[in-house]
């Protein structure tokens, strides 16, 4: 039937979706983190999956549990994640970037657990730079690859939105950029989402509202 065919649209092809949130560990027992669940990830990896594409989720840190048809591969730090997204990619015909990816991690990780007694009253921490993970594999993408990044915003002005899109946009390179309004309890760990598919040239090619799994599926009919 029609139906059955459209559900293995995504057959032969390969796909990586990063989802969850980073951790930036302090010293050993701690670490910083951010709110996002890997909700929107692991549905994206699900539907591509149920699709019939290939899919490898790189999972940093999921709130939830990803099915049995993706083969996952763990990671904690940015810098982890890096290294796993850098490997996949080099077999992947897309790669989606959901993960929420921790911008800064502290400078130096504590070889012991941090006291308060040798801390006193304050305690102020140095963070430096990660690198820019989309940044990095859209530049160095083969040409027939399709990359795809997120974006995480607490924009609320419409066109605000769309223009700190554009931006981001232009700064990742990337192929198509995904835009969402996020902050506590808005989107992160919702099963909600409200979503604007931007292309490389800066041009809304799908709007979508709706449990992150439809969501999930209007991104992938764009990508086809
Ligand atoms: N991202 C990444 N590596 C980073 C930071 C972000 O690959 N070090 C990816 C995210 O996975 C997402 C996209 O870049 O797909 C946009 O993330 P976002 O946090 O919205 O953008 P930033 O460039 O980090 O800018 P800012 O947080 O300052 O808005
Ligand atoms: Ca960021």
């Amino acid at each position: 039937t029609l139906a059955a065919v459209k559900d293995q649209d995504l057959g032969g092809r390969s796909i990586v979706v990063t989802a969850g949130g980073t951790r930036e560990p302090l010293d050993p027992v701690r670490f910083l983190g951010n709110r996002s669940s890997g909700k929107q990830g692991v549905a994206l990896a699900t539907a591509a999956a149920a699709r019939g594409a290939t899919v490898t989720l790189i999972a940093a840190n999921l709130e939830v549990v990803p099915p049995a048809s993706v083969t996952v591969v763990s990671v904690e730090s940015a810098r982890e994640l890096r290294d796993a997204v850098m490997e996949a990619a080099l077999t992947a015909d897309t790669v989606i970037m959901a993960a929420a990816v921790a911008d800064y991690r502290p400078s130096s990780v504590a070889e012991g657990k941090i006291k308060k007694e040798t801390q006193g009253e304050e305690l102020v921490l140095s963070l430096v730079k990660n690198p820019d993970i989309l940044a990095e594999i859209a530049s160095s993408k083969r040409p027939e690859q399709v990359i795809v990044g997120f974006a995480a915003e607490t924009e609320n002005d419409p066109e605000k939105l769309l223009e700190l899109g554009r931006q981001k946009l232009a700064r990742k390179g990337c192929d198509f950029l995904v835009l969402n309004t996020v902050g506590v309890g808005v989107v992160f760990a919702t099963d909600l989402n409200t979503i604007t598919v931007l292309n490389r040239a800066g041009h809304i090619v799908a709007e979508a509202a709706g449990s992150k799994v439809s969501v999930a599926d209007r991104i992938l009919d764009v990508l086809l």
